[in-house]
């Protein structure tokens, strides 16, 4: 029978591990180099969930520094079946207010310099990114959300920025102006690198400012981003224990499972 195995890779403020019953820390090694931290891997309601602070333990990595690559495989060498994102992101949108989930579906990668394929060099592989997230556990966490009170937005292009700056004033009107909803420092490459791992993937982000594209507004800082994540994170753990109990007994498949079966140009024989 197919067991639920979920990945979580908890963002700024969310260590959420302590959700997690008969808990182990396992250091998992990658291929890819040093993964952000040991992984935490447990039961909430009966379900496998394998816990991944992406900052690293005591928030020591920039988003730049962050090995997407290990993070991911250190997951799929887990046994993961799908992975749940969680992170801070800044809002483009009045109706997106600080304390607001937006379950995101569309990204735009701004990012630079950053690992971004496991299939490089040697190995020539196009998977599909059209629809990054996976909706299934997109509507599952989105429902979950929901139920402990919070007010969830189904839906939302996220924008990945370099960073560690924040967005100039023009550059968060300019973003507004692509038709991004939310920005961030993180989902890209983690997403497409899930896709390459076969991983259902899905982000579930919680709005922690405007950024700075309010003409009266004040502009995004820190303080206020972290005071919003901590009112956050008793939420973020009730989300995933509902999150938990509402997923069906038996995972069906995703198509996502089963990606590179059409992904690779250089042919098996080819491959070192
Ligand atoms: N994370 C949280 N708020 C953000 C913002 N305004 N810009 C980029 N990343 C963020």
């Amino acid at each position: 029978m197919a067991h639920w195995h979920i990945g979580v890779i908890g963002g700024s403020g969310l260590y959420t591990a302590h959700a997690l019953e008969m808990a182990q820390q396992i250091n998992v090694a990658s291929a890819f180099g040093d993964p952000s931290a040991p992984v935490t891997t447990g039961l909430i309601e009966g379900v496998r969930f394998t816990f991944l602070p992406r900052h690293g333990e005591g928030h020591r990595l920039a988003p730049s520094d962050i090995n997407y690559r290990a993070n991911i495989d250190v997951l799929k060498r887990c046994g993961v079946t799908d992975v749940l994102a969680l992170s801070a992101i800044g809002s483009l949108r009045e109706e997106m207010a600080p304390g607001d989930f937006v379950a995101v579906d569309q990204l735009i990668d701004r990012t630079e310099g950053r690992a971004r394929s496991f299939f490089t060099p040697g190995i020539v592989a196009h998977v599909g990114l059209a629809d990054p997230m996976c909706p299934r556990l997109s509507g599952y966490a989105a429902a979950a959300a929901e139920e402990t009170g919070a007010r969830v937005h189904r839906g939302g292009c996220y924008i990945a920025i370099e960073g560690p700056q924040f967005s100039t004033r023009a550059e968060s009107r300019l973003y507004r102006q692509w038709g991004a909803d939310v920005i961030g420092m993180t989902a890209m490459p983690e997403a497409r690198l899930a896709r390459e791992a076969e991983l259902p993937y899905a982000l579930l982000a919680m709005v922690t400012d405007f950024d700075s594209w309010k003409e009266d507004g004040a502009a995004v800082e820190v303080s206020a981003i972290l005071e919003v994540m901590r009112q956050n994170v008793e939420r973020a753990r009730a989300t995933l224990v509902r999150l938990a109990g509402s997923l069906p007994a038996v995972r069906e498949p995703s198509p996502i499972d089963r990606v590179l079966d059409q992904a690779f140009v250089t042919p098996p024989e080819q491959w070192d």
